[in-house]
């Protein structure tokens, strides 16, 4: 069941204000879900506070690598209290999912669909990925101010997303529009309005979805619908979960992949010395995925829940316990990373960063993430050299995923 639209309104002004006045006793998680244009100084704050802290806001919160690492890998917390009971509120009715199902049901729904994201289909897809670069950059004018979000990386991801689908050409308009507003839940709701559209783009997406899985039924192709629906012949699956598991494909990927996309290219422009490598070796596309990953990343907060009272570090963590894990400050934890806050291409060692995630619920789209950021990357050094920022960038305005909304560049 999902909550009303005013009383959704109403939780989120009375929580506003709640995180507000604890930023006022200097929270440093509470200021950084005050969607700050600088997380990360919030996180260095936060770090100072010791491995892990419980916030006045109430989760426990670590920005510290090692630890955060294992608690993502330790089966004693999960993503749901261990009565399986949520420990947020439902947003919309399509976020149910196995991102937020613990085992049995998350491995059961999860093997359904691994085999189908490895990292050899999406290398069998550079050529294709490379040409829908190409084909993107061939309808702007680069030497004028261009929007580098709009005119590359979303229609670059949207394409790939209903690739993974094959969704086919007369629904493909609806399909993108109703993934793009559905991950729009990430920045809450400014009216019952706002709300109400939301919830009309996830109901028309699952008709959406329903229609393409009808049209599977009958004409199976080489994509993950039709994946799926072996699985739910064979009776591994229920329709409702079909339907579950796609959206969460069909959202799961397009934003967080675009911000992956156009926060490295700023972090590139802010860095002409790392541009001007790149440049002189364009086979650096693959540090930039990665130097990005960790030092700006897309999403910047994971959560956990204990499902048995746990000792961390000397903290006592009690069953049903939050544990907020501040994927950005981990990923710039300088016992991880030697001069963390340094975008530095030609860097060496080092853990993995915790962008996408680690253990279980580790990131199902990683592969095709990487390809895609590396490939668009690589394409822009070489069609746009001279690229620029052409005027003040718009942020996102959500704590947990880190992007921008406007991104004009010209040659
Ligand atoms: C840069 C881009 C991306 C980032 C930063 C990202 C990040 C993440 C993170 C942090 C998680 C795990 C959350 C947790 O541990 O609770 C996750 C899970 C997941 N991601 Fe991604 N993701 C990206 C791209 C994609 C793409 C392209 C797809 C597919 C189209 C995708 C599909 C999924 C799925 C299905 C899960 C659920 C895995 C599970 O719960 O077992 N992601 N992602």
């Amino acid at each position: 069941m999902t909550i009303p639209a005013g009383d959704q309104l109403q939780e989120q002004a009375k929580t506003a204000t709640f995180v507000w006045q604890m930023s006022e006793l200097g929270d440093p998680y509470a200021k950084l879900l005050l969607r700050q244009v600088n997380p990360y100084r919030f996180c260095e704050q936060a770090r100072e506070l010791g491995p892990i802290h419980r916030s006045k806001v109430g989760p426990w919160v670590t920005a510290d690598h090692a630890l955060s690492l294992g608690i993502l890998r330790d089966r004693r917390f999960g993503v749901r209290r261990a009565d399986g009971t949520r420990d947020l509120a439902q947003f919309t009715s399509m976020d149910d999912s196995f991102l937020k199902l613990d085992p049995p049901d998350h491995t059961r729904l999860r093997r359904m669909v691994t085999p189908f994201f490895g990292a050899r289909r999406f290398n069998g897809q550079r050529k294709r990925i490379e040409q829908l670069c190409h084909g993107l950059l061939d309808a702007v004018d680069t030497t004028k101010p261009f929007d580098l979000m709009d005119e590359l990386v979303r229609p670059l991801m949207n394409t790939l997303v209903r690739d993974l689908f094959q969704v086919p050409e007369d629904v493909a308009e609806r399909f993108d529009r109703n993934c793009t507003t559905t991950g729009r839940v990430f920045e809450g709701f400014a009216s019952p309005e706002q709300y109400e559209e939301l919830e009309a783009a996830v109901a028309d997406l699952r008709a959406v979805l329903g229609e393409l899985v009808e049209l599977r039924m009958e004409q199976p192709g080489d994509d993950v619908v039709s994946e799926l629906l072996t699985a739910y012949r064979e009776g591994g699956v229920t329709m409702d979960e079909v339907i579950g598991v796609l959206g969460l494909l069909s959202i799961a990927g397009t934003e967080s992949t675009s911000h992956l996309m156009g926060n490295g290219v700023l972090a590139l422009l802010e860095h002409p010395d790392q541009w001007e490598l790149l440049k002189a070796d364009p086979e650096l596309a693959t540090k930039v995925v990665d130097e990005t990953l960790r030092y700006d990343p897309p999403n910047q907060l994971i959560s956990r829940v204990a499902h048995v009272d746990v000792e961390l570090a000397g903290a006592r963590i009690e069953a049903g316990d939050s544990v907020v894990i501040l994927t950005g400050g981990a990923n710039r934890d300088p016992k991880a990373y030697p001069d963390p806050n340094r975008f530095d291409l030609t860097r060496e060692g080092g853990p993995e960063s915790l962008t996408f995630s680690t253990g279980i619920h580790f990131c199902l789209g990683a592969a095709l993430a990487r390809t895609a950021a590396e490939i668009c990357f690589r394409v822009l050094v070489d069609r746009v050299p001279t690229l620029h920022q052409a005027g003040p960038v718009r942020r996102r305005m959500a704590s947990s995923i880190r992007g921008l909304h406007r991104f004009p560049v010209s040659a």
